[in-house]
């Protein structure tokens, strides 16, 4: 989490500064910082709270800076705070640094630096970093950096800028994206290509410990043992997307209503209806090796391991590809078998968690091979993959993601599609599918015209402190993020759980407290699902359903129905999770809560 912004040239480097790193506020939104040099002084303005504040703040100081150096935060260590946000000083201001991710060992390192003398003022890791840099500098600033940074154990990006060197920003990084940004006259430097805009034209990745001095018209780049390297900068793809909230109140209502469109772009030209299978640009694997895939194994977090729970059920009844799903954070720190012949699927919205990208830089030194599921053009995740699916979502900007998990549920299915196409699905099994999948948009389109309803029955329960969302088979993993998407944005405490364990110790929860929502729109399941309504209903659960237009036997059960439009088992989850996403908007909503940026939250999760 948390975003770096930085900039060296001829304009306001405060203004400049300021505006991109808004763009860096789905990283964290907690508190932010700027410090840059001003008359061989370093000068600086924190605030806690949004970014907006710390810029009124600045305004208000009329803080004005030749060269600048910023920060979003998303606190790890010490609490959000003025004085724990960055950018963080040595003893005397002679420097002031910025850092996204973690050093793990900060605690041995203040207090080796605390004996030398250093006086630490915050809780953070991040200022050991800024002492232990001035505790090696002697007239050569990035010498004290080289000499610094294998010292630190964990992750980093780090930018800072000293007095005694005011015309230049020093970056470096290890295991976290940082990228310098050529612009006329003037260099930047930043967390994610994304937010420079137009006023870059060509970027150069910071690789694996490089360390990089930026100056208004050149960088230098050196490898960690300070020899010079020279890289070729690659010309910036613009994204001209529009990123406004238009007539929506909130982003993320406006993501779950553009669905439909998203749904057709994740669909466009991908499907292949004379040979009822998919075809799938960027996925540069060879034929040959697609069909030699034995095993698969997923890769993701959160709401993308929900998408990834979808996958591994299709890919294993439809393509007959045994499939394994890891949550990322598990999984890096187990010691994993990866039998020859595995391709492993990462699915990442953003394709900069770091949990997902550790686990996948952990199989590609073992030889692996990587097949990314991801939304963002050239991130780390998308670089580093063997090959990359692109959602074509469009920028997701509420911290809930929403329209990124219907796609990644789409360019699955079709991925599986193709591997089920290209061992013994018939080509009549494999039309259905894609006509599935083409009556999405709309299917999903009936639903959000149905928001009215919904709303309705968000008021009706938005007073309760306890939910479970129950479902089984492709319901389970809706049922998952259906429960996600509600603590998220209304922090309501939600289960989601496979309906048929609630009788192993859950359902003693059950009251008239405690509403279920019931998902029953797998039709391989329905009969169960009902006895699992019946076992809730007497114990007084209140009964929320969502099930299929058709479906019989409910309405003595349920005390509300809604009903989406029927479509196979495969992509039931898409038009379910449209509904779940507007249930739990709207509870939010009469909750009053933040929903686009929920407390406690980031969009990119790039700390461990
Ligand atoms: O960018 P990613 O898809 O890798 O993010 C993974 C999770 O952090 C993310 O899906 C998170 O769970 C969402 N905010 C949930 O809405």
């Amino acid at each position: 989490m948390c975003g770096i912004f930085g900039y060296v040239g001829p304009r306001d480097a405060v203004k400049v500064t300021i505006n991109g790193l808004k763009k860096l506020e789905y990283r964290g939104y907690d508190s932010s910082g700027i410090a840059g040099i001003k008359d061989g002084k370093i000068v600086h303005c924190k605030e806690v709270g949004k970014i907006a504040v710390m810029e009124s703040k600045a305004n208000e100081l009329n803080l004005k800076l030749d060269v600048a150096i910023s920060q979003t935060r998303w606190a790890t260590h010490g609490k959000p705070s003025r004085v724990n946000a960055h950018p963080h000083f040595d003893n005397d201001h002679t420097l002031a640094l910025v850092h996204n991710g973690i050093i793990e060992n900060h605690s041995a390192l203040r207090k080796a630096l605390e004996e030398k003398g250093s006086v630490f003022v915050s809780d953070t890791d991040t200022e050991v970093v800024a002492h232990l840099i001035s505790s090696n500098y002697d007239g050569d600033i990035l010498k004290a950096v080289q000499q610094s940074l294998p010292v630190l154990k964990g992750n980093y990006a780090i930018a800072l800028v000293h007095k005694n060197h005011p015309h230049q920003i020093v970056v470096a990084a290890h295991e976290m994206p940082l990228a310098i940004g050529v612009g006329k006259d003037e260099t930047f430097v930043s967390s994610d290509t994304n937010s420079f805009g137009s006023q870059v034209q060509e970027v150069v990745f910071l690789g694996e410990g490089e360390i990089a001095v930026i100056k208004k018209d050149q960088f230098s780049l050196y490898d960690s043992s300070m020899a010079p390297i020279s890289k070729k900068t690659k010309v910036m793809a613009q994204q001209m997307e529009d990123i406004s909230k238009g007539e929506y109140e909130h982003y993320t209502l406006k993501e779950i209503f553009e669905q439909p469109q998203s749904l057709r772009s994740a669909l466009l030209s991908r499907c292949l209806d004379e040979y009822g299978t998919a075809i799938l640009e960027g996925l540069n694997f060879e034929v040959t090796e697609l069909l030699s895939v034995e095993r698969i194994l997923i890769l993701a977090c959160g709401t993308s391991l929900h998408a990834g729970y979808v996958a591994s059920y299709m890919l294993e009844d439809m393509a007959r590809i045994p499939t394994q799903i890891e949550i990322s954070s598990e999984f890096r720190y187990k010691n994993p078998v990866i039998p020859p012949r595995t391709l492993v699927i990462a699915i990442s919205q953003s394709g900069e968690t770091a949990d997902t990208l550790a686990a996948v830089r952990e199989i590609k030194a073992k030889g692996g091979r990587i097949l990314a599921i991801c939304n963002v053009m050239g991130s780390s995740l998308a670089r580093e993959a063997d090959s990359c699916l692109y959602l074509r979502a469009g920028a997701e900007i509420g911290v809930c993601s929403t329209k990124a998990f219907t796609s990644q549920v789409t360019v699955l299915t079709l991925f599986t599609l193709l591997m089920a196409r290209m061992r013994h699905m018939s080509k009549g099994q494999g039309s259905e599918i894609l006509q599935a999948l083409k009556k999405l948009p709309d299917q999903v389109q009936t639903v959000l015209d149905r928001h009215d309803e919904i709303q309705a029955l968000a008021k009706k329960y938005s007073h309760h402190d306890n939910f479970f969302f129950l479902g089984r088979h492709f319901m389970y993993p809706a049922a998952l993020e259906g429960a996600l998407k509600l603590k998220e944005i209304s922090y309501i405490n939600a289960n989601g759980y496979p309906a048929g364990e609630m009788k192993h110790g859950p359902i003693a929860l059950i009251n008239a407290d405690c509403p279920s929502i019931t998902l029953l729109a797998n039709k391989a399941t329905y009969e169960k699902m009902l006895s699992n309504l019946q076992e809730v209903k007497s114990r007084n659960g209140p009964i929320l359903a969502i099930a299929s237009e058709g479906a019989h036997g409910l309405e003595k059960l349920a005390d509300d129905i809604f009903y989406v439009p029927e479509t196979i088992d495969e992509t039931a989850v898409i038009p379910t999770s449209v509904a779940l996403q507007l249930f739990a908007y709207y509870v939010a909503k009469e909750r009053g809560a933040d929903i686009d940026q929920p407390r406690n939250l980031a969009k990119s999760v790039t700390v461990e």
